[in-house]
């Protein structure tokens, strides 16, 4: 292993580094066997078949995504309902994006098209709660006049709600519940058995792994900094007060973004970073400590990264929280410099003592990250291009992972068949857990749990990751969930399309990486590319990575220089700079008036 600064400066450099490059070193230090990829794939093509063989029992929400999904024109504009109307401030052009997204889809087609009666009969009921408009028995077979009706009161405020509604409703579906009282109380509240079948694992259960995470990220202001953090210490010492584990890993825990901490979360303002952001976390995870209960930092945009390592390793290093072995971080395998930062955590880990909790996640803001970089210019992307390259570095990292368990804790947070049957395989006699979001997985975790039942005592806890908290502060979380659900190349968006072989969904990584080369998408072309691979003629304006210490470090020099360059302005006629040694004035900096440029 490498010293954790030289660490740090690879991964900087690796940040933004040639995919093919990467994934070709992946292949290359690729020590997966031949057995354990036909484990692998013997059990998740059995998962798979099993969860199909009882597809009826997944939630009645999950398959309404599979049938908007982001590959026709209705699931585009029903994702772009929910990204936008929820942030519309005036009514006017709330009912205005309502007219144009309804009428742009064809809604008749989807009915009779799914095979779940739920959706079936009630794809605009769910969408109006059936309050607005009653649902006709026989709107299967008359979907038109129905329709033609919601039409010709679409601009009226009563569809608006009805549409908040249903965002509403597709929220319900991953927020436990709206205080942390209320998702702890331990007996369930009475369900009607519609609801009991639909809300799988809505409330704590004694058997049910939670790690909370109160909603809220990307704080604007400082007092919604203090209301998020309020809300997590809060959170810690209502878990912690009710924590009856015999250890931390069978607690319930807490995950906690950075971004709700601190409202100028940015490598630009480092110096408030580490003065009002460090300590809050530092409170926050000396309560954690207090109790024994684990605390994650999520993994956030990867322009976040190199901050967050520096918090990190600040908390790993604060002698207030040592001997504690709850303190976990969250490692996205779609980034480039991955399998640097596993190391570094390793690395880390091993220097301080503590045994950390790792969280394997492929990531969950691969759009952003792409159109990012895009805008912004960058040399290339901080994440694959193409999923089977993350597949394969997810891979590469749990390895990584699971070869250092006296450092590590792993924890691997998937909804994807194959890749937890590959975690099965690799890990052996490891101790680990896996996680999935509350709302996703629950058929595919189930029937794990049944398939690993006769192993009962080396079975690997399953952590939820649960959502708490109002819906006025759901609507990232929430897009990234529809994104996940929605986008077809998402093995959720998928598993349970019948229609799709299973050998088709599940396969082996490697030949999958390797049949494209370069190994990058070729249809992604690196930000400078953009317009070339449009057609026009030019290049990209390039930009520079305000995010990385090591582009923001040469350009800080040449403003130095460039300081102490003295300029002369005055009329120039003829072509020629006429300098008065009497009238001279001096011009400041419209920066800082005290800086003298000339
Ligand atoms: P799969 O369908 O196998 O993989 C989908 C993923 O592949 C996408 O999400 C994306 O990461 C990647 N991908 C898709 N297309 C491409 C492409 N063209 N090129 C490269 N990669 C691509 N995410 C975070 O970012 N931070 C967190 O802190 C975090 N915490 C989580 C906690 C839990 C318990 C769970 C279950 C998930 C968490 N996630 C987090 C979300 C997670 O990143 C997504 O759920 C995950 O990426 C989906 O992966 P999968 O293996 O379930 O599905
Ligand atoms: C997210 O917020 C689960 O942390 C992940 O999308």
């Amino acid at each position: 292993m490498m010293p954790l600064a030289q660490l740090r400066a690879q991964i900087r450099e690796t940040s933004h580094g040639d995919e093919h490059d990467c994934v070709d070193q992946l292949l290359r230090g690729n020590t997966v066997t031949d057995t354990q990829r036909q484990q692998a794939l013997e059990l998740a093509r059995d998962l798979v078949h099993q969860c199909r063989q009882r597809h009826h029992q997944a939630g009645s929400l999950d398959i309404f995504l599979q049938e908007f999904g982001l590959s026709n024109d209705e699931g585009i504009a029903l994702m772009c309902l929910a990204e936008s109307l929820l942030r519309i401030p005036d009514e006017a052009t709330a009912n205005k994006l309502i007219t144009e997204k309804i009428q742009s889809g064809d809604w008749g087609s989807h009915l009779g098209h799914s095979e779940s009666l739920f959706v079936n009969a009630s794809i605009w009921g769910l969408m109006l709660t059936g309050k607005v408009l009653p649902l006709a028995p026989d709107i299967t077979h008359n979907t038109g006049h129905w329709l033609k009706k919601l039409s010709s009161r679409l601009s009226e405020p009563v569809v608006r709600t009805a549409m908040l509604q249903a965002m509403r409703i597709m929220g319900n579906q991953y927020v436990l519940g709206s205080s942390i009282e209320e998702v702890c109380r331990s007996k369930a509240p009475k369900h009607t058995k519609k609801e009991q079948t639909e809300s799988n694992n809505r409330y704590c259960s004694p058997s049910n792994l939670f790690s909370f995470d109160m909603l809220g990220e990307g704080a604007r202001t400082e007092q919604d900094a203090q209301r998020y953090f309020n809300a997590y210490a809060h959170a810690i010492e209502y878990i912690g007060e009710h924590n009856e584990a015999g250890n931390i890993y069978t607690a319930n825990g807490i995950s906690i973004k950075l971004s709700a901490l601190y409202s100028r979360y940015e490598y630009a303002q480092r110096t408030g970073v580490m003065s009002v952001l460090l300590p809050r976390i530092q409170r926050l995870a000396s309560a954690a400590k207090s109790h024994n209960i684990s605390l994650s930092i999520d993994a956030e945009e990867a322009r976040r990264l190199d901050l967050s390592l520096d918090i990190f390793e600040c908390l790993a290093r604060d002698p207030k929280l040592s001997d504690w072995q709850g303190l976990g971080f969250v490692l996205q395998a779609y980034q480039k410099c991955a399998p640097l930062v596993a190391q570094w955590l390793i690395t880390l880990a091993e220097e301080t003592g503590h045994r950390m909790m790792v969280r394997l996640v492929k990531g969950a803001y691969w759009d952003a990250e792409i159109k990012h970089a895009q805008e912004q210019g960058l040399a290339d992307y901080p994440v694959f291009t193409r999923k089977v390259n993350t597949d394969l570095c997810y891979q590469h990292c749990a390895q990584l992972l699971l070869s250092a368990p006296l450092a590590i804790y792993p924890q691997f947070a998937t909804h994807n068949a194959y890749t937890l049957a590959l975690v099965l395989a690799l890990a052996e006699d490891n101790t680990y857990e896996f996680q999935r979001l509350h709302g996703m997985g629950e058929l595919l975790y189930q029937q794990l749990d049944k398939q690993l039942r006769p192993q009962q005592g080396s079975k690997p806890s399953i952590r939820i990751y649960a959502p708490v908290g109002e819906h006025r502060e759901l609507l990232p979380y929430l897009v990234r969930r529809l994104l996940e659900n929605g986008a077809n190349s998402s093995f959720v968006n998928r598993f349970l399309d019948q229609q799709l072989p299973i050998d088709a969904l599940v396969q082996n990584i490697e030949p999958q990486v390797m049949a494209v080369t370069p190994y990058r998408h070729k249809n992604i072309p690196a930000p400078p590319d953009l317009y070339l691979h449009a057609g026009e003629p030019r290049l990209n304006s390039p930009g520079i990575d305000l995010a990385n210490p090591q582009s923001v470090k040469p350009l800080l020099a040449e403003i130095e220089n460039a300081r102490k360059e003295h300029h002369l302005g005055g009329p120039i006629v003829a072509g020629q700079l006429i300098q008065s040694s009497t009238r001279l004035r001096p011009v400041t900096s419209p920066a800082c008036n005290n800086t003298i440029v000339g």
